[in-house]
């Protein structure tokens, strides 16, 4: 059996008032996806052979966001926001072809699940309807359209809040401004709206009236999850779409074997992957293409973006972009990973260290106080406390080497570009940029110790008090005798 045509038609030419934003509400991001992506998901559910999606206030940022997230995508202008009717005229005068089923979707219900928009779409197709909406049964339906049904519980009309008389504004089954249409018959009823009302503006709702009016069978299709067709109008209501949609996100983790510790202070992107017994402690942000693998402990505090966690490593209050970090490897605290950075198995990235565009082999270790830029160190090798990878002369970068089993002694600067060859030893306090392999380069200035200077210079101080008593007691070495 073949298909009905479908064609999917976003509404995202608002400018969202409310939201009091130089970025348009429908771009706003919420857990890895703005608003409109996360609308474009569920509606992929509805396999359409053509997406139309109406844009308008900020054309030109919607249009390139869709280019990144959507390219099969059409993009139709709505110069004027004339209405959720004069918008999707717009968009069918824009697809002449379009016929079968019309599935129209406000931009801004991020929570809408595909099964939704599947079922909805089963429902209109099977009843043969000119015209199903979805609805939901909410507690407080302020500034909704109203679903009102006739006595036999038929659609008979949406009316906007600020139309309603007060028993229809007493109705709690709203508009969600999810619907699915017969093409032809859409096109009917939108040549027809008219513009009184409220707000002067052509509505979408007002196509049920008309279908009803001249004998078109209608439905309603009632969600199953209220919560899903919760639209966005502020950052009060953003906020709380987040915090659903993190709930939501990290309930089917937790089902799929993850654990965490406090859930609430867990944001996960929805385009992050974990796998079985990774465990994330509190306070953490997965973000992006970011991804877990089995048995790996994240956190608490720590924000991985675009970051590869391989099986079995640790990390712990780290910042972490677009960083591999290997099995078994352990990172933090403190820990700042930047681009580029790639850890070998059982690495270790230590406290107060910044890497970036640095290859760790497997077993390297940088423990601690150190900065890794433009680097490739060796298997197994150690770069000691307060290491600096000097890797910018002002105005080119330079790549340095570590050759495996070198040992970096604390406080040395390498000067890149550089090279430490396998097993070799840079004594602590040098500044080198070549050390053959296993030799041992050091740069330090002779100590010469200038005695008596203290009691000489410093008269009178806690110090000069102690350097006298040191002079004239003997050495605790010498007591034990
Ligand atoms: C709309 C519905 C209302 C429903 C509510 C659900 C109408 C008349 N009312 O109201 O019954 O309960 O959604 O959230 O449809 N848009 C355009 N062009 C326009 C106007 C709007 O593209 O000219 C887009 C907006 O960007 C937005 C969507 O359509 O994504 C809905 O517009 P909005 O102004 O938020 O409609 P509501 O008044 O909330
Ligand atoms: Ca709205």
């Amino acid at each position: 059996m073949s298909q009905t045509q479908r064609t999917v038609i976003v509404l995202a030419a608002g400018e969202g008032k409310r939201m009091k934003s130089a970025t348009p509400k429908v771009l706003h991001p919420l857990l890895g996806r703005t608003l409109l992506g996360h609308v474009l998901q569920a509606a992929a559910a509805a396999r359409a052979g053509h997406t139309i999606v109406v844009v308008g206030h900020k054309a030109d940022q919607v249009r390139a966001h869709l280019d990144e997230v959507a390219p099969e995508a059409t993009p139709v202008l709505q110069a004027q926001q004339n209405g959720t009717g004069h918008a999707v005229r717009i968009a069918l005068e824009a697809a002449p072809d379009a016929a079968g089923t019309v599935v129209v979707l406000n931009g801004d219900v991020p929570l809408l699940r595909p099964e939704t928009v599947e079922a909805l779409v089963t429902a209109h197709e099977e009843a043969g309807s000119a015209g199903t909406v979805l609805a939901a049964e909410v507690d407080d339906p302020t500034g909704l359209g109203r679903v009102v049904r006739d006595a036999g519980g038929r659609l008979e009309r949406i009316v906007e809040e600020r139309d309603a008389e007060p028993e229809v504004r007493a109705l709690r089954e709203v508009n969600a401004g999810i619907y699915a249409f017969d093409a032809a018959r859409l096109r009917e009823a939108l040549s027809k709206l008219s513009t009184e009302n409220d707000q002067g503006e052509e509505y979408l709702t007002d196509v049920f009236g008309l279908l009803t009016s001249v004998g078109h069978q209608v439905g309603v299709f009632v969600a199953p999850d209220a919560e899903e067709t919760l639209g966005c109008n502020d950052r009060a209501e953003l906020a709380g779409l987040g915090a659903r949609l993190r709930d939501r996100v990290n309930t089917g983790w937790m089902r799929s074997g993850v654990t965490m510790l406090d859930p609430a202070t867990t944001w996960i992107d929805v385009t992050v992957t974990l796998e079985r017994d990774a465990e994330i402690e509190p306070n953490c942000r997965l973000i992006g293409t970011t991804t877990v693998a089995a048995g790996a402990v994240i956190g608490p505090d720590t924000t991985l973006a675009d970051t590869t966690v391989g099986e079995g490593a640790a990390v712990l209050r780290t910042h972490s972009i677009g960083a591999e970090i290997g099995p078994e490897a352990t990172v933090g605290p403190f820990s700042y990973l930047r681009p580029g950075t790639k850890l070998g198995r059982k690495a270790k990235v230590g406290g107060f260290v910044e890497t970036k565009n640095a290859e760790l082999g497997d077993g390297a270790k940088v423990p601690h106080l150190t900065y890794v830029g433009d680097a490739t160190i060796g298997a197994k090798a150690n770069i000691g406390a307060g290491t600096i990878f000097a890797n910018y002369d002002g105005v080119n970068k330079h790549h340095t080497t570590v050759g495996e089993a070198a040992f970096v002694g604390s406080d040395t600067v390498l000067i890149a570009p550089a090279e430490i060859g396998p097993g070799a030893y840079v004594a602590a306090g040098s500044a080198v940029s070549n050390v053959p392999a296993g030799s041992l380069g050091v740069t330090r200035a002779q100590q010469r110790n200038i005695e008596g200077w203290t009691e000489r210079k410093r008269p009178g101080t806690v110090s000069a008090d102690a350097a006298r008593r040191a002079a004239s007691e003997p050495a605790e070495a010498d007591k034990e005798k």
